[in-house]
């Protein structure tokens, strides 16, 4: 009898630790994302001034799949009344969305504020708090002011002060209703896609010279705007500011020494590159080290890579409040050993090449490949490197051609979740939140629109941009309402 009472309890025991491996922490909050230009059309309406987008697709069409522009996109701006319904529909405690700065401050500069672009922020946080929704904005998803690019774009300085100015703008307009800032969305792209290898606006070639100026920018308009929010705001507002870094996992092709060295080089040359400055200070050591960084023991200024001063680093170091991480996939690494590329490129700093196992789950984006135990790798990796920071996911997802019966997108969230509870309970890594990338389908940069992310179709081809529930949005909702993982 006693042997049976202890097995009884050894089976109970087993199917709470079970059923709670597939829970999410009580606190835990789920959210979907968006960003202004893949979403809001309304490109030239009620005083917004031009972006580096619409100058894009205007002048360079063919740059973008299909010619498609985010001119009218899922006309959120005038639709998002509508999108805060479907948010209340799937049960979602957060919504992450992103101001254009066009729209706030049409020229970039603070000479001219927009009142209808801040009245449309305002409405919208008023409906989600209205909902019950919290708001969780990101100040720049890529689409910077053309009169900013006019005068160099990120790659010169000046731009720091510009972003912090138009920072005190936005946290003065609604830091009584947002509580968590995001200032720049995945940087790496803007810098070296925007101003490296030329596959993002605003299409400028210049890897391992403009990308490390612009990173530099980014770094410093991001501390700038840290530090605002610090001394002006949060004592009275009490929100939160951080920023979003994002890279693949990177894995090392072999276990040589070689490949695992160059894996974790490139991670510096990614995420290091942008999450080393803020948590740590500096650049990563690697990064000095191999981008000819030799200006003190030889006398001369040789290196591609911007100096900080002492005073620079002490006033970057620490200003985060949390980690927002996107994370979509994962690739391999090899060490290169007689690099082809010319010695100032970004891709000769970093001396490897990174591919994807052709045997992986492919999805509708080529660069896309499913690969949980990368998202669990890089969240432990992330809690060792930068000393367990409480991190929100603030972007994770799939695309499709766009079907209604999306089983291709549960199957990925399923599989990232799973990974992600495995991070929260085995190996205990602070994630605290988690963002489903994307509430609709949408504008996807060059892509235009023929990769699809969203939990609701739209359509856009009617004027009137239909949005229809697909299936991954019960799934969705079920999760969101359980905050469990189970079928
Ligand atoms: C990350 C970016 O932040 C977002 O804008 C993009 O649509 C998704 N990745 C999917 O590529």
């Amino acid at each position: 009898m006693k042997l049976f009472k202890f097995m009884c309890y050894i089976l109970l025991v087993s199917l709470t630790a079970a059923v709670s491996n597939k829970s999410f922490p009580a606190k835990f909050k789920f959210g979907t994302a968006t960003a202004s230009y893949q979403i809001e059309g309304a490109w030239n309406e009620d005083g917004k001034g031009e972006n580096i987008w619409d100058r894009l697709t205007h002048t360079n069409a063919t740059a973008v799949k299909n010619s498609d522009n985010g001119d009218v996109a899922c006309d959120s701006y005038h639709k998002y009344k509508e999108d805060v319904r479907l948010l209340k529909h799937l049960g979602v405690k957060v919504y992450r969305f992103s101001i254009s700065w066009s729209r706030i401050l049409p020229t970039g500069f603070t000479n001219k504020v927009n009142q209808p672009g801040i009245q449309y922020y305002k409405n919208l946080i008023k409906e989600l708090l209205d909902n019950g929704i919290e708001p969780m904005a990101t100040l720049y998803h890529w689409d910077l002011p053309q009169p900013l690019q006019d005068i160099g774009g990120w790659p010169n300085e000046l731009l720091a002060d510009h972003f912090a100015n138009y920072a005190r703008v936005c946290f003065k307009a609604f830091g009584d209703s947002v509580k968590t800032w995001l200032t720049f969305n995945e940087a790496k792209q803007t810098c070296q896609q925007g101003y490296g290898s030329a596959t993002m606006a605003p299409l400028i070639k210049s890897p391992g010279v403009a990308d490390y100026l612009c990173t530099y920018t980014v770094l410093k308009a991001h501390a700038k705007a840290w530090h605002i929010y610090d001394d002006e705001f949060r004592g009275k507002q009490r929100g939160r500011v951080s920023t979003v870094v994002d890279s693949d996992w990177y894995e090392p092709a072999s276990n040589s020494t070689s490949d695992m060295e160059a894996a974790e080089t490139r991670r510096q040359f990614t995420f290091g590159l942008y999450a080393n400055a803020i948590f740590l200070g500096n650049w990563p050591q690697v990064v000095i080290d191999r981008v000819d960084y030799r200006s003190e023991n030889e006398g001369y200024a040789k290196s591609r890579l911007p100096k900080f001063t002492k005073q620079e680093i002490d006033y970057i170091r620490g200003t985060h409040d949390f980690m927002g991480f996107n994370t979509y996939t994962t690739s391999l690494v090899c060490k290169i050993e007689e690099p082809t590329f010319n010695e100032t490129d970004y891709e000769f700093d970093m001396g490897s090449n990174a591919f994807q196992d052709p045997t992986w789950e492919a999805t509708n984006s080529t660069w896309l490949k499913i690969v949980p135990w990368g998202a669990r790798k890089f969240l432990n990796w992330i809690k060792n490197t930068y000393n367990n920071p409480e991190i929100i996911i603030t972007e994770n997802g799939v695309s499709d051609a766009g079907l209604l019966k999306d089983d291709a997108r549960i199957h990925y969230y399923t599989e990232y979740l799973s990974a992600i509870l495995e991070a929260i309970h085995t190996d205990k890594v602070h994630v605290s939140g988690y963002m489903a990338w994307s509430l609709l389908d949408n504008y996807e940069w060059l892509a235009g629109y023929t990769e699809k992310f969203g939990l609701y179709h739209v359509d856009f081809s009617s004027p009137n941009r239909t949005r229809t529930a697909k299936k991954s949005v019960d799934f969705y909702k079920k999760i969101v309402a359980t905050h469990c993982l189970v079928d």
